[in-house]
């Protein structure tokens, strides 16, 4: 049984290899192979992650390919995590509408939209290799945009595809953490899109703890028990606080970009790097890290670019569906009446069963007037996006730009699209 990861030269890679050679009793795997167009990563992270499978599971094949077929042909699962345009990509998503005054982040905003552009057709070739090379394989997908990248796959391909993201699950596991019983025990009332969303009620056998919670942030130093590794962590904990004490539910920590927009692009047009900028930084330390520790006898990695929770989703989905478990995750699928209130081709991201035949959404409770209003509002710019990406549409793209809620109005849409148009070159493709 192969297992393939698309995007294998990641600094998440070893992380997410980690997860996998955890779960080798449930889902008993023989080889692995990582696939990536930068030869150099690619070595430099195949190299620690053979001598992390010859550690814990030498019967384990690895290989390393710069050949996207090579990997998909004859997989069962393929994992994938691109980055088109790479990290450089990204800071120029970043930038670009900072020079107009508007929030410049990865997956929000007109940054998400750029990236969106870059990705849906290159996932689209990727599951048309899938269909030829290995059609009965399942994609695991955790590229951004997650969402609309979930709702391409549903829209425009039938492969067997599920998208994901770590956002869920790190709320489950601080509330597990907090109340000191076992992640599955946290039942999420979550309800949204990708990086769009709000934690209504949370229950801990059966019973929702959210008054709990918030009696607690009237008592206690909540700033202290939130994560705080670094940085981003622990601007985006305080963040969530804030809006917590404004709303009483906790908020996806992407709505701070929403709720508090003022504040972040005021930081982000002071900060001396951008986000993209600082995990080049970040990258760079880690496969220096990764190439010195695989040199070395003692195969321990000591630094890691994080997504624990990432790793442990994917393989707890993997395993899920490979064990035909019924297990319910926050996933994102088209909403087909799961969300009153939403159309059933908008990509929405809530608790769903996953099984050996796929992800099965729940009903949810029709979401308060605010929030719906706000989640139609980015899935009508979603849907326009994902047609614009695949229809290589530049009339599309501009409608959709300009309907973004962090975009003030269609002149700064055009403009920030123009730039982004001519800095990604050929990456971005639309006709006028
Ligand atoms: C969270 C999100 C991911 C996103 C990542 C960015 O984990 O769920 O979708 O890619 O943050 O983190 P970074 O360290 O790259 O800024
Ligand atoms: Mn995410």
């Amino acid at each position: 049984m192969k297992i393939s990861i698309i995007g294998g030269g990641s600094a998440y890679t070893p992380g997410l290899i980690e997860g996998l050679l955890k779960i080798r009793d449930e889902v008993p795997f023989t080889e692995l192979c990582l696939m990536d167009i930068d030869g150099e990563k690619l070595g430099i992270v195949g190299e620690i992650v053979r001598k992390m499978a010859a550690r814990d599971l030498p019967q384990v094949r690895v290989s390393t390919t710069v050949d996207r077929i090579e990997a998909i042909a004859g997989s069962a699962f393929i994992l994938c995590q691109i980055r088109v345009g790479g990290l450089a990509g990204r800071v120029l998503d970043e930038k670009i509408p900072l020079k107009y005054g508007v929030i410049g982040q990865e997956t929000v905003g007109p940054g998400g939209f750029a990236m969106a552009l870059r990705t849906l057709p290159e996932m689209y070739s990727i599951a048309r290799d899938i269909k030829e090379h290995a059609p009965e394989a399942w994609l695991i997908n955790y590229s951004n945009p997650s969402g609309m990248v979930a709702a391409m796959l549903a829209k425009y391909t039938d492969i067997k595809a599920v998208s994901i993201c770590d956002v869920p699950i790190g709320v489950q596991h601080f509330i597990a953490n907090l109340l000191k019983v076992p992640r599955h025990k946290v039942k999420l009332d979550y309800v949204g899109l990708n990086h769009l969303g709000w934690f209504r009620r949370i229950f801990v056998d059966g019973r929702d703890i959210m008054p709990q919670i918030r009696e607690m942030a009237g008592t206690v130093d909540v700033m202290a028990m939130l994560p705080s590794d670094d940085e981003k962590t622990a601007e985006e904990s305080a963040m969530i606080v804030r809006i917590f004490n404004k709303l009483g539910i906790i908020p996806s920590p992407y709505l701070q970009y929403y709720y508090l927009g003022r504040e972040c692009l005021e930081r982000q047009m002071q900060a001396e790097k951008t986000r993209g900028e600082v995990v080049q930084g970040i990258e760079k330390e880690l496969l220096a890290h990764f190439a010195e520790v695989a040199r070395g006898d003692d195969i321990r990695l000591w630094k890691s670019r994080g997504g624990q929770w990432h790793s442990e989703l994917m393989v707890s989905v993997l395993s899920a569906i490979y064990n035909d478990k019924s297990e319910e995750f926050v996933v994102n699928v088209l909403n087909n009446g799961a969300v009153p209130g939403m159309a059933d081709d908008a990509c929405v991201e809530i608790p769903c069963l996953v099984d050996k035949r796929g992800v099965r959404p729940l009903q949810v409770e029709r979401p308060d007037t605010d929030m719906l209003g706000l989640m139609q509002l980015v899935a009508a710019y979603e849907k326009l996006t994902v047609e614009a990406a695949m229809e290589q549409s530049y009339a599309k793209a501009l409608l959709a730009l300009n309907l973004n809620p962090l975009v003030p109005s269609l002149e700064v849409a055009e403009k920030i699209l123009d730039d982004y148009l001519e800095a990604h070159g050929g990456l971005i493709v639309l006709k006028k």
